[in-house]
């Protein structure tokens, strides 16, 4: 439900990744005003650590620069140490504990990070209106 409330909404893209007509990953971010939020962001088992996830949330980011958003934000279970380590990685930073953020029992660690600090390609032309609401990228992170 979520997700197809998600395809239908312009203000949000949802990406998926395609390795050889498999679905490797998915993401979704919504685009504000004045920032984004990611709001899923997966890679299916058997594709992680091939850089999947990285081209997704590249993707997405500059969809955000081009649309003149500067300031990303997503939560992480406060569990998932490797999610975590995937976003620094990615340049992002915790900003604040959220205790109780899953159900009011899981933890959650909002994180972030300023895409003006990073340098910009300009190559990926990120359409906000779209015709089905999805949009998907090869192995080479062609859209
Ligand atoms: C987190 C997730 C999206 C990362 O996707 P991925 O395609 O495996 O990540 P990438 O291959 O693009 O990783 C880029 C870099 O991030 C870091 N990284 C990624 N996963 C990591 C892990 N589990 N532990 C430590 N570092 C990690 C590495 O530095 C990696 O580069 P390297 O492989 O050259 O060392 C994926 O593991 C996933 O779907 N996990 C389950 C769902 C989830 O936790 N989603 C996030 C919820 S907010």
């Amino acid at each position: 439900m979520r997700v197809a409330a998600s395809i239908r909404d312009p203000d949000v893209n949802v990406l998926v990744a395609c390795i050889r007509d498999n679905i490797a990953g998915f993401a979704i971010m919504r685009y504000g005003d004045a920032d984004a939020h990611l709001d899923l962001l997966a890679v299916a088992p058997p594709y992680r650590r091939l850089g999947v996830g990285r081209q997704l949330l590249e993707w997405l980011e500059k969809c955000a620069v081009v649309a003149g958003i500067f300031c990303v934000a997503l939560e992480v279970r406060a569990g998932n140490e490797g999610a975590q380590l995937f976003y620094k990685r990615m340049g992002y930073r915790t900003l604040v504990h959220l205790p109780g953020y899953y159900q009011g029992i899981e933890a959650a660690l909002r994180m972030g990070r300023d895409l003006s600090r990073r340098p910009v390609d300009h190559r990926i032309c990120c359409p906000r209106s779209k015709s089905n609401g999805v949009h998907s990228m090869d192995s080479e992170g062609k859209s």
